[in-house]
């Protein structure tokens, strides 16, 4: 249903499971503001990106994202063919439903398919995590990025070095808008119903700060054999001194399988299905290390501090490394298992380097007030409770 002059209408792409995350934070915040008065409506868009229950449904039904009013189920194929087909089914959502504006977020296919198929239907985009960077132009997700934020009038960037990277590509400040992040918004607002209701250690028999978190699915780690078996290696002779527990991602089944090291893998660590977020963030708070590839997975260490290796050759999140909560090891199985060792049980020092848990509510203030919506609004904004 299209919007009157009288209502803003954000509609919101996801697809792929950190955007679950960031949307249920965001999605949250407009329906506390739409109680109180303010007429705003969010249409949620799922591409279909991910769609296994345990990498989509779960955090529907654990986090309240309300129920997608679109849903295209589109997934698979090469980029190209994805981010296609995900082009001409976001441009008809939009050319039905008439919103005021979209947001996207992260750097998936699923973000640059909403952000073209906006902007030209003249529709302005928002970017939540806008300004993030690897200067690694062989990852899907900096060409994902680069574009989104080309193509974005309203850059929510997380970090100073977020906004950096922007002012440095050209983009003029009025169109940045330094937030904080919504992760960090997500952790805070969920955690004390992850302790409540999750029960993952005990289901697993591990003990708090006993074991190391692992994640992996970053395509030069699962598509490159020598990495992957680089990382399985390094895994397993950290495991030979306390359990690693690998909630393991679809594209690295499929890797580790076709690669031939699956057998490798579950002699040596725990393999399980992904989990869900409260089980996530209850696993990451009790490990006493996590080595990850992921994105958030990285921030999310720092948020419980628990120390973090990093197995990529560059990182986004400079910050981390910056104060040396985070350390990047590669796919080198030696560094893994010794810098991992080392950093086991390290202490870490929360330095709050991502805003203060109410990204959502400033990046809708700022929808707001460039909406033309009453000021009215824009103060009920302002005090919705975290
Ligand atoms: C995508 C994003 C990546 C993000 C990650 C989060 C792109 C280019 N990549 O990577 O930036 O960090 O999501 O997890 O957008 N699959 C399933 N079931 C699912 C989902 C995926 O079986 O529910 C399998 C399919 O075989 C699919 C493969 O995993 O072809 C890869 O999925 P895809 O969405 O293409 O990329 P991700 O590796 O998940
Ligand atoms: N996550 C989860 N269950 C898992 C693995 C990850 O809930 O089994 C959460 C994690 O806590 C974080 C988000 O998914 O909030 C990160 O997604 P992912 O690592 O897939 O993508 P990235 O952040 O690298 O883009």
């Amino acid at each position: 249903m299209p919007g009157t002059d009288s209502e803003l209408v954000i509609a919101t792409v996801v697809g792929a499971r950190p955007q679950f995350v960031k949307a249920a934070v965001f999605s949250r915040a407009v329906q506390r503001i739409a109680k109180t008065g303010p007429a705003i409506r969010e249409v949620l868009i799922h591409t279909g990106q991910h769609y296994d229950a345990s990498m989509s449904d779960v955090f529907f039904q654990e986090m309240g994202i309300p129920e997608p009013d679109h849903h295209l189920g589109v997934s698979g194929g090469t980029h190209g063919e994805m981010t296609g087909r995900m082009l001409e089914a976001i441009e008809s959502v939009l050319l039905e439903t008439s919103p005021d504006r979209l947001v996207i977020y992260g750097d998936t296919n699923s973000t640059l398919s909403g952000a073209l198929a906006a902007v030209k239907l003249g529709i302005p985009v928002a970017h939540v995590e806008a300004g993030l960077r690897s200067f690694n132009r062989a990852m899907p997700e900096e060409l994902n990025r680069v574009v989104a934020d080309q193509l974005s009038d309203i850059l929510f960037a997380p970090t100073d070095m977020a906004v950096h990277n922007l002012r440095r590509e050209g983009i003029v400040s009025d169109r940045i808008v330094r937030t904080g992040d919504v992760m960090y918004d997500a952790m805070r607002y969920y955690t004390g119903r992850a302790e409540s209701e999750s029960d993952v250690l005990s289901r697993l028999g591990l003990e708090p700060a006993g074991y190391v978190l692992a994640t992996c699915h970053r395509a030069e780690n699962t598509d490159d054999p020598a990495r992957l078996a680089g990382i399985v290696e390094g895994l397993g002779r950290l495991a030979a001194s306390r359990p690693v527990i690998l909630p393991v991602h679809p594209r690295t089944r499929g890797a580790l399988e076709r690669h031939n090291l699956l057998a490798q893998a579950e002699s040596s660590l725990t393999l399980i299905d992904p989990v869900g977020y409260l089980d996530m963030v209850q696993l990451e708070a009790g490990a006493g290390l996590i080595a990850t590839d992921s994105g958030g997975v990285q921030k999310e260490a720092y948020f419980h501090r628990v120390a973090c290796i990093t197995m990529r050759d560059e990182t986004e999140w400079v910050e981390l490394t910056g104060i040396g909560v985070n350390e990047l090891v590669g796919a080198d199985a030696d560094k893994i298992a010794t810098r991992g060792a080392a950093r086991f049980g390290e202490p870490i020092e929360h330095q709050g380097l991502y805003g203060d848990g109410r990204a959502a509510q400033q990046m809708l203030r700022e929808l707001i007030g460039r909406s033309g919506l009453d000021a009215g609004a824009l103060a009920e904004a302002a005090t919705v409770e975290h």
